[in-house]
């Protein structure tokens, strides 16, 4: 039986490494790797040549303009990642019968609901980035209906990249207190839960476990739990034994260029019904990515 192809577009990125650290977990699977120098999502001719060469089953794009602050003047930069590299890549996934697995985040749902927010929950992107999501979920939605799934996701961590454990680590090591905000309310995700959550749902699909028409339409998947990122900054300091203080403080105290919703919980209830998954605890996602950051 020939292996399942699966295109990984943003290579380098958190869950792009995080889905190499888990691929061989699943031998079944045949994996492309490619960072944005191979296959820049925003170009036609990328895409073209890169479906051109092989044809694949599945394609996963971990490729985004992260920088939620930076965005708001990088609209360029932003947009074309995040809106147009979408569009192309549903339009060449319908073209080329590949299922599209989007990733796209929490911040679309600025919406001031303050309970678990449901899959079909209004979208309101208060921000650049949020915006340039919103728009690239609605484009691979619209454009390859039968055959994309677009998976939201929040507070994504890892050993690889940038984000808000590495940061933590690296100030709570210089300074003797940090102050972190507490009203912002949230799930940390680490991203190598996210990663075999993700190939295990298609694995899933293609043994016929579950129905593959379940890859469609939009899903939630964070870790189980909730925090502010004071609660998170705390975890960090508490299992690596780092002698920090933290200390709350309100969003208005600490003002950034894009607006983060207050409260963004995702509710996974859809996800775990259909894949059958059980999702850990984000402290446990934090335990381990904690005890691969200190071996290395
Ligand atoms: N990080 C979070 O906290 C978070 C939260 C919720 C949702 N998400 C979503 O999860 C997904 C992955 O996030 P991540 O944290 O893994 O991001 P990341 O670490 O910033 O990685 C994103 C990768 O995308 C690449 N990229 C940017 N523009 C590209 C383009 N035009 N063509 C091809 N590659 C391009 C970047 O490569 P270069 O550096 O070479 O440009 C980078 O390697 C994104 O959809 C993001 O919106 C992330």
């Amino acid at each position: 039986m020939s292996k399942i192809s699966i295109l990984v577009t943003g290579a380098v990125g958190q869950i792009g490494m995080e889905l190499a650290a888990v691929a061989p977990q699943f031998p079944d699977f045949d994996f492309v790797f490619a960072d944005s120098q191979q296959l820049n999502i925003s170009s036609h001719d990328d895409i073209q040549r890169m479906f051109a060469s092989r044809k694949f089953d599945y394609c996963i794009n971990a490729a985004a303009y992260t920088a939620v602050d930076k965005a708001q003047t990088e609209r360029k930069k932003t947009a074309l990642a995040n809106m147009i590299g979408p569009y192309l890549l549903a339009c060449a996934c319908k073209e080329n019968q590949t299922r599209l697995i989007q990733l796209s985040t929490d911040y679309v749902y600025h919406n001031g609901l303050n309970r678990p927010l449901l899959e079909d929950d209004p979208v309101e992107p208060k921000s650049a980035y949020a915006f340039s999501k919103c728009a690239g979920d609605e484009a691979v939605l619209r454009f390859h209906s039968e055959g994309a799934m677009v998976v939201r996701t929040s507070w994504v961590f890892s050993s690889f990249g940038h984000n808000f454990v590495k940061t933590m680590l690296r100030l709570g090591r210089e300074r003797p207190e940090l102050r972190v905000v507490f009203d912002q309310i949230g799930t940390p995700t680490y991203a190598r839960h996210l990663a075999r959550a993700l190939l295990t749902a298609i694995a899933s699909a293609e043994s016929g476990a579950v129905n593959r028409d379940l890859l469609r339409g939009v899903y939630h998947f964070s870790n189980e739990g909730v925090a502010s990122w004071y609660d998170f900054a705390l975890a960090v300091f508490e299992m690596s034994s780092l002698p920090c203080a933290v200390l709350p403080i309100e969003t208005k105290d600490y003002p950034t260029p894009a607006q983060r919703p207050p409260y963004s919980v995702l509710n996974k209830t859809k996800w775990k019904t259909a894949f059958g998954q059980a999702i850990p605890h984000w402290r446990e996602g934090l335990r381990e990515c904690l005890e691969i950051l200190d071996r290395s």
